[in-house]
């Protein structure tokens, strides 16, 4: 099962999402069973490393995240992919606008306990990194869940 997680700078709360999913499988002894990356609607940050306030967080939650490089969604990324989990509603339309209209694409906040919230605030403009992790780890927590 291959599953992409996107933002639109790929740079603060999809390699977020990313490293908690790779964490959380490995922890249930399933990362042979899954695929799981991240990338960007836009392309900003190409090849740069995730915010330091992502590593930060991650790191304080013993999440290990070396291995990674900002990149944009591609067609090929789309089509080889299960399941791509958006972060809001501009993600949303962005990629299936790009790639077409698909039963794949889901908002990583369907999957959230506290059926209020509806997306993932950008930290880029919040710098609230904590709120992030703590909507991130619930809804994939409740995502393995049910995959
Ligand atoms: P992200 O946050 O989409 O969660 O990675 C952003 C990072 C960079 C920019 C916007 C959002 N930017 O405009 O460069």
């Amino acid at each position: 099962m291959k599953i992409t997680f996107v933002c639109l700078g790929n740079i603060c709360r999809s390699p977020m999402a990313e490293f908690i999913c790779k964490k959380m499988v490995n922890d249930a002894g399933l990362t042979k069973d899954f695929s799981i990356t991240s990338a960007g609607t836009s392309g900003y940050h190409d090849g740069e490393f995730m915010h330091s306030g992502t590593s930060k967080i991650l790191s304080q939650h013993q999440i290990s995240h070396n291995d990674f490089e900002s990149k944009k969604i591609n067609k090929n990324l789309f089509n080889e992919s299960d399941l791509v989990l958006v972060m809001d509603d501009s993600n949303f339309e962005d990629v299936k606008n790009k790639f077409g209209n698909s039963e794949k694409i889901k908002k990583i906040t369907d999957y959230c306990t506290d059926k209020s919230i509806t997306y993932v605030p950008d930290p880029w403009y919040t710098n609230n990194f904590q709120q992030v992790y703590d909507i991130l780890t619930d809804a994939i927590t409740n995502l393995l869940k049910e995959i």
